[in-house]
């Protein structure tokens, strides 16, 4: 069966509305009936796989440093909320199973996107396709995406059933079919803000769905889907959704 996409994705949860890559983040995408979520999975010191975005602590939590450098125990101890609001203070990074949990809860579908720390391409997608092995079965409702090379690979020898994407950079690398084709993805996962018509009809001409990162602009998803944009990842699924679907 193809993958099915819906045509709004909830970006990092909805990063809008709620700290994003975060469990309430995920409820938040949820309760905007969103269908799909899009995480990011990176690993603590000790190889544990996390939600998170960033290769350092500083941003979204009250910790420091590189994430590679902070075991999973020590993870624990910081909040991640309250750099986006008081009413969220002391929410914890969720990891890949305590994200999975809710969504199989929520009966979404998820696209994980591999998230290495620089040098971590291989052990990262080693140990997020380990773990989830272990409780997701439902192929239909993943898509496994990456900018790394590496950690596609990885996800094609591990788990070559499962859907993959291949992420693109607003400045695609020209042999960007050539990859591809290589580790056989389904979906091009492309910037949406940046991208032209002309590179968008050069995909469609691969018979692969397009997915574009990350759109606010409501006019602007207006414009990718009649372009034949399949899917897009929002932080604000509410606006997207009202001018995507109102009655015209
Ligand atoms: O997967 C789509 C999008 O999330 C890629 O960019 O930096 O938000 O992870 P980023
Ligand atoms: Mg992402």
């Amino acid at each position: 069966m193809p993958l099915k996409l819906p045509t709004i994705i909830g970006h990092r949860g909805a990063k809008a509305y709620a700290p994003e890559n975060t469990i309430e983040s995920i409820h938040t995408a949820a309760d905007m009936g969103c269908k799909w979520v899009e995480l990011d999975v990176k690993l603590t010191k000790d190889s544990v796989p996390i939600i998170m975005h960033d290769d350092d602590l500083d941003r979204t939590t009250n910790g420091h440093g590189p994430v590679a450098q902070i075991t999973y125990a020590d993870l624990c101890h910081l909040e991640a909320g309250s750099w986006f609001s008081e009413s969220f203070s002391g929410i914890k990074i969720p990891t890949l199973e305590e994200a999975i949990e809710v969504i199989l809860a929520r009966d979404l579908g998820v696209n994980l996107e591999i998230k290495p720390c620089p040098g971590r391409e291989k052990e990262t997608a080693e140990a997020m396709l380990d773990h989830l092995s272990q409780f997701w079965d439902d192929r239909d409702r993943l898509l496994i995406s990456s900018f790394s090379h590496v950690s596609l690979e990885i996800a094609a020898e591990m788990a070559e059933d499962w859907y993959r994407g291949l992420l693109l950079e607003s400045d695609p690398i020209p042999n960007w079919l050539e990859l591809a084709d290589y580790l056989e993805v389904t979906t091009i996962n492309i910037d949406g803000r940046t991208a032209e018509r002309e590179f968008v009809e050069d995909i469609l001409d691969t018979q692969r769905m397009i997915l574009a990162y990350t759109i606010n602009d409501p006019q602007l998803a207006l414009q990718l889907r009649q372009w034949g944009v399949d899917a897009m990842f929002t932080d604000d699924p509410d606006a997207v959704n009202e001018t995507l679907f109102k009655p015209h």
